[in-house]
């Protein structure tokens, strides 16, 4: 598919007006997205767990106006006008106005709000920018009657996607893989897929515990760091990397394989993080106790045997992923030696999930 595919047809008569809710999750990817080419294009393919406890619930109200001169819309964030938002959510229309041209035609009322505090340190860019994707494909869906869920769920991943790139992987569960790869039937750079090969029950209930280290605004936006793996002295393996970690999941995860899943999974948040430590200008988002963690964990694991490792996302704060089998012994763990390294003692329990739905 081109991004031609998701030009609308002419559109029959307008309503008037409408009201749509979505509620979409976040993502954690496994093999990271970092680096990006023009018009929202990965450096890279990536692949993530849709999660289930933290999403954000996002209503429309939209009302007919007279003018289709500019862009007409309110934000609210938990009830709250919300204007340094708005910028970001301007830009988002201007990116995908041709693809939704009844952009124009309506004054949209947004509100939001998500299941984590604002100030967790967990981005709610990815839940955010797709839970707004659906409500607008829903529009859509009104004045086109034809389009098939299929559709509907692509071209949502690709507006999401213009909104904030690891947003394209929060529209559907449980595993998503965004970004062209040689070895993956039909994958895109233009939206996520659901990952098309087997995959081991061990990985069905996946949990995710959220050690929340660091709640503060990151020093350095994602935005920021992306641009800067252009002149990055080691972008070109990072990026074929990432190819070879995704070709080695196919087996990892059709067998079960939780010692090399691990590896791969650690190893590619370590690396995110080492491409921020050699960027220029460089930087580093963890922090003491993200260390403390991510030591303790490695030291429980060589004792006890159990199948617990971690992820990061670009930021301070530790992902502890397990299987279900392991759920007791894993959640006794965190909280016994984790939590004490986490801001006011405050984590997240959350696990792989189904993707977005509408609410109402
Ligand atoms: O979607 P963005 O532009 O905020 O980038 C997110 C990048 C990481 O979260 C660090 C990795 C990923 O693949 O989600």
């Amino acid at each position: 598919m081109t991004q031609k595919d998701f030009l609308p047809k002419q559109y029959a008569d307008l309503p008037t007006e409408g009201k749509i809710t979505w509620k979409a999750p976040s993502n954690i990817a496994l093999v990271k997205y970092w680096g990006k080419k023009e018009n929202q294009i990965p450096a890279n393919p990536s692949i993530s767990f849709t999660l289930d406890a933290c999403a954000t619930t996002t209503t429309v109200t939209f009302t007919k106006k007279a003018d289709k001169t500019g862009f007409s819309f309110d934000l609210l964030l938990d009830g709250e006008p919300k204007e340094d938002f708005k910028p970001k959510i301007q830009t988002f229309f201007e990116r995908v106005h041709d693809f939704l041209p009844f952009l124009k035609s309506y004054h949209f009322k947004i509100e939001t709000s998500n299941t984590f505090p604002h100030s967790s340190g967990i981005a709610s860019s990815a839940s955010g920018m797709a839970a707004l994707s659906l409500c607008l494909m829903d529009i859509e869906k009104q004045l086109d009657s034809s389009l098939n869920q299929q559709f509907f769920n692509k071209k949502a991943s690709f507006l999401a996607r213009l909104g904030s790139g690891s947003a394209c992987r929060s529209i559907e569960g449980d595993l998503i893989q965004w970004g062209m790869h040689t070895g993956t039937a039909k994958s895109s750079d233009l939206f996520g897929i659901q990952y098309p090969y087997e995959v081991n029950e061990v990985f069905k209930n996946y949990h995710d515990t959220i050690l929340l280290v660091h709640k503060g605004e990151k020093q350095v936006s994602s935005t920021v760091g992306h641009n800067l793996m252009h002149d990055h002295p080691f972008a070109q393996n990072r990026f074929k990397q990432a190819h070879g970690n995704l070709d080695k999941l196919k087996s990892i995860f059709s067998e079960g394989d939780l010692e090399k899943f691990i590896e791969i999974v650690e190893s590619e948040a370590l690396t995110l993080h080492a491409m921020m430590m050699t960027s220029m200008p460089y930087f580093i988002l963890m922090k003491p106790d993200t260390m403390e963690i991510i030591n303790k964990i490695w030291s429980f694991r060589k004792e006890t045997k159990v199948p617990i490792c971690f992820t990061l996302d670009a930021g301070a704060n530790v992902h502890v992923l397990y299987p279900e089998a392991v759920k007791e012994k894993a959640i006794q763990f965190i909280q016994n030696e984790l939590v004490a390294h986490c801001e006011n003692g405050h984590y997240i329990c959350d696990r792989i999930g189904n993707g977005a739905r509408k609410l109402n």
